[in-house]
């Protein structure tokens, strides 16, 4: 057992326990979400240099540096003293610009927040409800328009999704986190075929990358299929076909997966239809994002069809657990 020394009280963390599910189990109320290592909303920094690595992956190395770490995966080897990362850097001002349903289940939410300058189109940021309530959405916007935009989807019984969709209004105040996450746009290799596969709200960070990617005058092939179960639980159809029209080398997949044919649409999963018509993704770069099943059976795939590991770019959608 250790000790975690937290605002000058002691609590106790079991062996195997991690410092977020010690603190929750005392009655400290930290921030969570993902419980995976993935949003970062329970980071906290520690005033001893006793974190273990394993807690700050995927942190900056400037948050490494000064000793953050992520409470849902630190499992601390020694005695540690510990603050809850400042509120006032983890949480920006933002307003509900524009509302919009996509379809039955998707809803487009525009935000301003003027202190968020810099991000890349497909980063997500965490959207707090309250001090310590918040989920991860990603961003669907370019940094060029003039507000964020976010595709929520309702899920039932979720308590995040279902209070966006029935009581966000225009107007309405609230905060998110900063840019997280690094699955987006890199101009590098402008001749690089790109392969694009999301399901539901997966579009989210694809529709930001693909417009990243024409607005640099990405010069080489783009693909993306979007899935769902049937057509309705698609969206954008025609915004997106419109941009495959305006643009040769962009080219547009909506598929549906539940054995019917309808025509415009391809049957079948989003990752075999692509697979399919690209057997071979030697020299192509990756983005995966949706459900986390099927980005760990896409990745799975694609590597098997010869594309590297560091040119997949994933984004899994983990739900949060209690
Ligand atoms: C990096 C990242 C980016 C994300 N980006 C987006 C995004 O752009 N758009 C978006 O809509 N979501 C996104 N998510 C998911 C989002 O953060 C929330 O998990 C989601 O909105 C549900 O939150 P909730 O509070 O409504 O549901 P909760 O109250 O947390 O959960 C409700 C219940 O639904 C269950 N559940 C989970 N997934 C499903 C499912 N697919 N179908 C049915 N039940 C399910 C849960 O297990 C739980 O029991 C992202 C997640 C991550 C980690
Ligand atoms: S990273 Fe810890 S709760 Fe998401």
């Amino acid at each position: 057992m250790t000790q975690l020394y937290l605002n000058d009280v002691t609590y106790q963390c079991e062996a195997g326990e991690t410092v977020l599910d010690a603190l929750t189990r005392q009655g400290v109320a930290v921030p969570f979400s993902c419980r995976s290592g993935v949003c970062q909303s329970c980071m906290m920094q520690s005033a001893d240099a006793n974190v273990p690595s394993a807690a700050q992956h995927g942190l900056k190395s400037t948050l490494q540096a000064l000793n953050y770490f992520l409470a849902c995966s630190c499992q601390p080897e020694q005695d540690m003293t510990i603050t809850l990362a400042d509120s006032s850097e983890r949480m920006l001002p933002a307003t509900v610009t524009a509302i919009r349903q996509l379809n039955d289940e998707i809803l487009c939410v525009g935000l301003d927040c003027p202190s968020l300058k810099d991000y890349r189109a497909g980063q997500f940021i965490n959207l707090y409800r309250d001090e310590t309530f918040s989920r991860s959405y990603s961003l669907a916007s370019v940094p060029a328009d003039s507000y964020l935009r976010l595709h929520v989807r309702r899920l039932p019984d979720g308590r995040m999704s279902n209070w966006i969709h029935d009581e966000l209004k225009l107007g309405d105040s609230l905060h998110i986190s900063p840019p997280l996450g690094s699955c987006f746009y890199l101009p590098g290799d402008p001749e690089q075929p790109l392969l694009l596969i999301g399901t539901g709200s997966g579009l989210a960070p694809l529709m930001g990358i693909l417009r990243d990617a024409l607005s640099q005058q990405h010069g080489g092939a783009i693909h993306l299929y979007h899935g769902s179960r049937d057509v309705a639980g698609l969206y954008l159809v025609d915004e997106l076909r419109e941009l495959a029209s305006q643009h040769p080398n962009f080219h547009y997949a909506p598929c549906i997966s539940s054995g019917e044919t309808v025509p415009g649409y391809h049957a079948g999963r989003a990752v075999d239809v692509a697979l399919e018509a690209h057997p071979d993704l030697t020299g192509w770069r990756v983005y995966l994002c949706g459900n986390p099943n099927m980005v760990k059976a896409a990745r799975k795939k694609t590597y098997m069809a010869k594309a590297k590991i560091n040119d997949i770019y994933a984004d899994a959608f983990v739900a949060s657990s209690q």
